[in-house]
């Protein structure tokens, strides 16, 4: 029972508003407080498990142990709401809006276009209002690191850092310290780079010149940071005062009951501790970082929760003779606050392990976690990834727990982890403190660990390793290795240590270790986790860079005495450096407006996103920020737990007895048809059979999420299981295909092999990729009660879909139906098709109980069921000359279409007629084939299988560029087409400008100079290696399904338009379009939602074409409209705007058009090889460059330059933007994002904590982006050219870049000849391929001989 006189009473602040409450639910988080119960929107929901940082919110409180009031960001969405009393909330709300004044964190990401979707932006603001809060003059490496902890998946995250650097003192306009090594202003003559174009510094080309010639004039600056409004500390909310008092009084315990759980919050140890022993299974809660992962994503509960936050002895920091003592309540802020002072203060020799925890705490997950979760959390989740145990274990810490018996002092060791997530800590002892030691002179210590991604990923392998030296000698006199991620717990290499103590620190002891513990970590090859061979050499090359630093540290301390040990060789010296992040640089160019045109001809000019504003300040209205409606329910799908299977029975019963269940739906409850999907191949719900896991069987309905979630969970299913098919592999090996087969051929491919001098054959897999828009798939359908009517809210990029299958499903005329879209949180193609999976569900739920019904995905839910990129397997045969020439090239596309038909005809489509990359190929033979399979279906993703073709061709390109032993660029460039070449799809290439680009982005690239560089690095640096790669891209532009390549637009005195996706960019694109158009400035056009029944039959707003189609047909319209004008305008010439409308009105002339536009001449005919598929191409170059290491896989992206042909740039900040995003999230497709299945097909990676995309720290530091000038394109509107999905493949520059390190790597093994890296390039790819004695100590299990923990899909 709950302590009688515990207060029952939360008093905190909102946005300075006092909030007093009563009622909590203990299971209430503060995300769903802030936007269910006050209101407040802005904060938003990504991913409900602290992944992506869009709920940061900042929390500030009176520290009563430091006497001050601190600021720190949290993640909202792991929050509880009892945590809250005695502190101030600030949302995105609290810091400023539109109608009155935008706070200085939220203009600045708006004006510099930081904001494309919007729905990260928030999350951003605040954690770029909180680090103004704590240091109003941050440096650049403050405010990179404020963004660990968030995730934007649109901008690409330079626009933002570039807007934030303002707030920097110590840069400069290019990213540079200012006039320091690198700054553009500098002028460095002798350098490569010079200024930051690339060029050099004020020399030719250089983007500070402000270039003129005759006509034209270049651009850097995409926004005026003279505009923007000072930052004054000054203005900020003060600190409720009230707060203050509370905290210095005594506090009472507190207890809140919910439904299911209770918490309590002691305010002593005593207290503490006789609740632990009343309550020996209770939670310990600090940070909630584990367990409310545990419970919203793992479905554990936990009745009893106790919060240790306010007893003293838990946040107390004492420094004692062997070590500094931390309250196991501390946070992880705190510990690096700690730890950094020691260091700081104390001899270097004192403080080996401190150094070691900053380097862990270092990448340990974002800001918002680290400054809630606690010392004590960490330890006590027993992880066995865990990044602080290894640490503390080599280090021998010591544990105090205490209990009703009293304190005992264990030292962290071997027997402290019994099994996984189990420690030897009783259930009724708490852990106090934990002592981490000094280290002795003789004593080294290092810490490593390895991820997916750098920022805020957990580890594949971490490690914390301890020697001590005999006094004054090189004798090991005590050794200590500590592996996660290797076992079920953290463990030490005890053999190892044991046989290498009493060893000198040489070369015989680095081979015998390695031996050794390559036997004692060993792990079974169906290991949990997979990547079995990369995470046992990881255990090896870890030790060998601890050899080294070791070596270092001993060979300079001891010099002078003895030379006792061996100089570490020069080339091997990087090995032991510590990542570190150089200042980011970057520049975008691009051609201004030509002299004289008019202020208000907004066309050509980089105006701000039209919603920008809103978008900072939490005032843009996505799906779920709709108000709820009257008795509105919401709804949790109940989906399939198995690939193939028969549904053998359904039984909802036991979700009937959670609370406010209203209704389980399945198949029959659909009024209309039960058949829905682009080929009729699907199902509203699943009847007999299930064909993937995530195939939805039903829904629940409830009162309110979290007892719809509950209910769904309570619901029953039987199967009978089915042999599911996976893998492309396996669809080859049983023949499952979607039919038709598509071929493309050209020339005489036998004649061709003859005629070349060599053939090379080869294979190329590229994983899938998921969208990870921010904003999850969300609906929200209003009945209207009248005729089956339905008023539907969707986040979705295909209304028009959207309406045909829900009236399909509800058996009602399509005119019955009205999908709304205000405005997505990011589509990229997973909006295209696959939201009406979910809309059609809720639409059927709405209409059977009369009520409004809303539901948002849950991240996990969305990922599994809604498909993604296709996977795709290539074979190809290529006949080329010794010069590289291709001759002759066969080629077999395989990709995994999923369960059903949906794009995947198109996206095969696309990849074929991408074959060519951007080669003359003259003979040519292709064939695609759709695999079906047992996952979810997969769909279209920017790019729409463009990028699965290229990468493919960019495969066989850079490996006969290697077996002919030349440059890879001149034999790319010796292949480039001409203009007026016929492509395989026998399209003439007109406005062919791909050669300038190319040209362009070599020299603006120092591409030789910088080649000779990377080639010297590479013979001084054995274990880090440099690539670098230029390529180029050719995008066909036009939706590769014929009917979609058409629009149909209203226009009047507000513009609807189908155009969505990416939605933010097309209205501002067709504002300006509209302005020019009507000759009138932007300022008198309102651009108004999507809906079908403004603008009727919109194809999707995908395939990059909507700014073309919906700007020449917002174009048309005008120009229907200036017609009717005209009589009005020649009898008034000096007339307004204003005028005329007013004359218009009174002589009966309607205002109101309609535009249509349909892309002309464009159709092609497989059988044939005829017709033309595109209506033009638009074209780009990128050169990057990498460096790898070699020993864990670990890359950096150094330096991207890329020169993109836009045509006319209709507005070059959207352009450069969507440039940047697309790159960026091509990056993560070819370098980082691995979807990762279970051989029967069940998802594993369905959350940003295993799934990555690229972060803010994983772009280029050096990002250079031009617009190719002087290229209008005469087919599209105001001359400019697509950009959204072109851009994507770019980053394949990357991914060779890496093969071409990995080939120096593999140089120093004597290996030479081409070898396959598959994408994306993860640093388990990348290691594995830089084959070494290390990797050589591992060998792989043989394939067949055991069962895999994931499949390649
Ligand atoms: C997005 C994200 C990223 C993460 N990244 C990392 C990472 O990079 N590296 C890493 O190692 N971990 C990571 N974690 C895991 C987690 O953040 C840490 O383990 C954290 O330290 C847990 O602390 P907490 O206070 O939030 O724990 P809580 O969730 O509050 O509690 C965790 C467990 O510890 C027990 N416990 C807490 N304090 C005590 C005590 N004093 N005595 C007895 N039992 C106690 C609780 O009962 C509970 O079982 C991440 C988590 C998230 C959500
Ligand atoms: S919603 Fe909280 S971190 Fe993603
Ligand atoms: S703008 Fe960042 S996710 Fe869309």
């Amino acid at each position: 029972m709950a302590p009688s006189e515990a207060v029952d009473e939360l008093v905190f602040f909102v946005n300075g508003k006092k909030v007093v409450e009563k009622d909590v639910d203990p299971e209430t988080t503060l995300l769903t407080y802030l936007r269910r119960k006050l209101g407040l929107c802005g904060t938003k929901l990504g991913c409900g498990e602290g992944g992506c940082g869009a709920c940061t919110v900042m929390i500030s409180k009176y520290d009563p142990f430091q006497k001050k009031i601190l600021h720190h960001t949290a993640n909202a969405c792991l929050f509880p709401v009892c945590a809250l009393h005695h502190v101030a909330v600030t949302t995105v709300e609290g810091i400023g809006n539109t109608k009155s004044r935008l706070h200085p964190a939220q203009e600045r990401i708006a004006k510099s276009h930081g904001s494309q979707c919007g729905f990260c932006t928030p999350g951003i603001v605040m954690s770029m209002y909180t680090l103004l809060r704590n240091n109003p003059e941050p440096k650049m490496e403050d405010i990179e690191d404020a963004f660990q902890g968030n995730l934007c998946r649109c901008t690409g995250y330079r626009p933002i850092l570039e807007g934030y650097r303002t707030f920097a003192k110590d840069m400069n306009c290019c990213g540079r310290v200012a006039n320091g090594t690198g700054c553009c202003r500098s002028g460095r003559e002798n350098s490569t780079n010079g200024g930051c174009c690339g060029g050099k510094a004020n020399g030719p080309g250089c983007c500070m010149n402000g270039k003129e010639d005759s006509v034209t004039m270049l651009s850097s600056s995409l926004f005026n940071s003279s505009e923007f409004q000072p930052l004054d500390p000054t203005q900020e909310p003060i600190f409720p005062p009230e707060l203050m008092t509370q905290r210095n009084k005594q506090q009472k315990q507190m207890c809140f009951k919910g439904e299911r759980v209770m918490w309590i919050q002691p305010t002593s140890l005593k207290e503490l501790v006789a609740l632990k022993s009343q309550y020996p299974n209770a939670k310990l809660v600090v940070g909630n970082t584990e367990v409310g992962i545990e419970m919203r994503l793992k479905n554990f509960l936990y009745p009893v929760i106790i919060a240790p936050a306010w007893i003293p002895e838990m946040n107390a920091v004492q420094h004692t003779e062997t070590g500094v003592t931390i309250g196991a309540a501390c946070t992880l802020r705190s510990v690096e606050e700690v730890m950094r002072k020691a260091v700081a203060e104390l001899p270097p020799y004192k403080t080996e392990v401190f150094q070691a925890v900053l380097e862990q705490l270092r990448w340990f997950a974002g800001p918002q976690i680290r400054n809630v979760a606690a010392l004590g959390g960490n330890i006590m989740t027993a992880s066995p990834i865990s990044d602080l145990n290894p640490v503390l274990m080599a280090s021998g810490s010591k544990l105090t727990l205490v209990s009703k018996e009293g304190k005992r002092t264990i030292t962290m060791d071997e027997k402290f982890f019994t099994g996984y997530r189990k420690t030897v800590v009783k259930p009724e002892e708490i852990l106090l403190s934990v002592e981490i030691p000094y280290s002795k002179k003789g004593e080294y210590f290092s810490a490593f660990k390895q991820a997916s991604r750098r920022e805020d990923d957990i580890a594949i392998v971490t490690c914390g390793m301890r020697v001590l030296f005999q006094d004054g000698t090189s004798r090991v006199e005590e050794i200590k290795l500590s592996y996660g991620g290797m076992a079920p717990t953290t463990v030490l290499a005890l053999k190892t240590c044991k046989e290498l103590t009493g060893r000198d620190w040489n070369e015989k002891l680095l081979q015998d270790a390695c031996r050794l513990l390559a036997g004692e970590m060993d792990l079974s090859p169906s290991a949990p986790g997979g990547m079995v061979d990369f995470r046992r050499t990881l255990t090896l090359s870890f030790f060998f860079k601890f050899y080294l630093t070791v070596l270092q540290k001993l060979s300079k301390n001891l010099n002078g005495t003895k030379n006792l040990c061996e100089p570490i060789p020069s080339n091997y010296i990087s090995a032991t450096e510590l990542f570190h992040r150089d200042p980011i640089a970057n520049a975008q160019l691009f051609q201004e407006v030509p002299r004289g045109q008019a202020v208000e001809d907004m066309v050509g000019r980089p105006l701000m996103h039209v919603s920008a504003a809103k978008q900072a300040s939490g005032e843009a209205v996505y799906c779920d920020d709709i108000p709820h409606y009257e008795k509105e329910l919401y709804l949790t799908l109940v989906t399939s737990t198995k690939a193939h299977a028969k549904i053998l029975s359904v039984d909802a019963s036991e979700a009937q007895s959670v609370p406010g269940f209203v209704c389980f739906v399945s198949a029959k409850d659909v009024p209309g048809s039960n058949i829905t999907g682009i080929a009729n191949d699907e199902t509203v719900f699943a009847e007999d059979v299930v064909t993937c896991v995530g195939h939805i069987i039903g829904a629940v309905l409830a009162d309110t999420q979290e007892h719809s979630r509950r209910a769904a969970k309570a619901v029953k299913i039987k199967y009978e299981e089915l042999k599911p098919i996976v893998t492309i592999q396996e669809a080859i090996e049983k023949q499952s295909f979607f039919k038709s087969i598509k071929r493309i051929n050209k020339g005489d491919v036998k004649k061709g092999f003859e005629e070349s001098d060599h053939i090379l054959e080869g294979e190329m897999y590229l994983g899938g990729q998921e969208h990870f828009y921010l904003e999850t798939h969300c609906t929200l359908a209003v009945p209207k009660g009248e005729d089956g009517e339905m008023e539907l809210f969707v986040s979705t990029q295909n209304p028009m879909k959207t309406q045909e299958f829900t009236a399909n499903a509800l058996g009602v005329p399509s005119n019955r139906v009205v999908v709304r879209v205000k405005r997505m949180g990011g589509g990229f193609g997973g909006k295209e098709t696959r939201s009406t999976i979910l809309t059609t569900v809720v639409a059927v739920a709405a209409f059977k109980t009369g009520r409004a019904v809303r539901c948002m995905l849950d991240r996990d839910e969305d990922m599994l069921i809604s498909g993604g990129r296709h996977p795709f397997l290539g074979r190809y045969k290529v006949g080329f000359m010794k010069n590289g020439k291709v001759k002759s090239l066969e080629v077999s596309y395989y990709c995994n279409g999923g369960n059903s038909v949906d794009l995947s005809h198109g996206v095969m489509d696309r990849a074929l007629l991408h074959l060519d990359n951007s080669y003359n190929i003259p003979n040519v033979s292709s064939m695609g084939t759709i695999c079906k399979t047992n996952l979810p279906s997969n769909t279209a993703f920017r790019g729409f299988g463009g990028p699965q073709g290229m990468i493919i061709a960019e495969c066989w390109m850079s490996d006969l560029a290697r077996k002919c032993n030349l440059p890879p660029e001149e034999v790319r460039k010796l292949n480039l087409y001409n203009e007026g070449d016929l492509t395989h799809f026998n399209q003439k290439l007109e406005g062919f400008t791909l050669r300038r680009c190319w040209d362009e982005c070599l020299s603006s690239s120092s591409y030789h100079a910088r080649k000779k560089l990377i080639k010297e690095f590479n013979k001084q640096n054995r274990w880090k290696k440099r690539g670098m790669c230029i390529i180029p891209t050719k995008f066909g532009i036009s939706f590769t399904v014929p009917f979609l390549n058409q629009v149909f637009q209203e226009k009047d005195a507000s513009v609807f338009h189908r155009g969505r996706s990416a939605a933010y960019q097309v209205f501002t694109f067709v504002l300006q379009v509209a302005s020019r158009s009507l000759g009138i400035p932007t300022s008198k056009i309102y651009i108004s939602e999507t809906s079908t029944n403004t603008v009727p039959n919109t194809s999707p707003t995908a395939a990059s074409v909507s700014a073309d189609i919906n700007g020449m047909a917002v174009h048309n319209a005008c120009q229907t409209i200036l017609k009717r004008l005209e009589p009005i305008k020649q009898s008034n010439p000096k007339g307004s705007w204003e005028d005329w409308i007013v004359a218009a009105y009174q002589s009966c002339i309607s205002l109101s058009a309609t535009g249509f536009y349909r892309i002309p001449d464009i159709g092609y005919d497989f059988e044939k090889n005829e017709g033309k598929p595109f209506s033009y191409f638009s074209y780009g170059v990128a050169c990057s460059e990498v460096e790898i290491d070699c020993l864990t896989g670990d890359h950096k992206n150094i330096r991207t330059d890329i020169v993109m042909d836009v045509g006319t740039s209709l507005n070059p900040a959207i352009d450069i933007g969507q440039i940047e995003g697309a790159f960026v999230q091509g990056l993560g497709l070819f370098t980082m994002e691995e979807l990762r299945y279970s051989p029967e097909g069940n998802l594993y990676t369905r959350g940003p904590g295993m799934y990555k995309i690229p972060a803010f720290g994983d772009i280029p530091t050096e990002f250079y982006v031009s617009l190719l000038r002087d290229c209008p394109n005469s087919k599209a509107v105001y001359s400019s050219k697509a950009v959204g999905e072109p851009p994507l493949f770019l980053s394949a520059s990357v991914f060779y870049a890496i093969k071409d390190a990995i080939y120096a790597a593999r140089k120093d093994s004597g290996l030479t000849e081409p070898f396959r890296l598959d994408s994306p390039a993860t640093p388990e790819r990348i290691r594995n391929a830089c084959v070494d004695i290390f990797t050589k100590m591992c060998p792989s299990a043989e394939p067949g001989t055991f069962k895999p923990w994931s499949v390649r899909v």
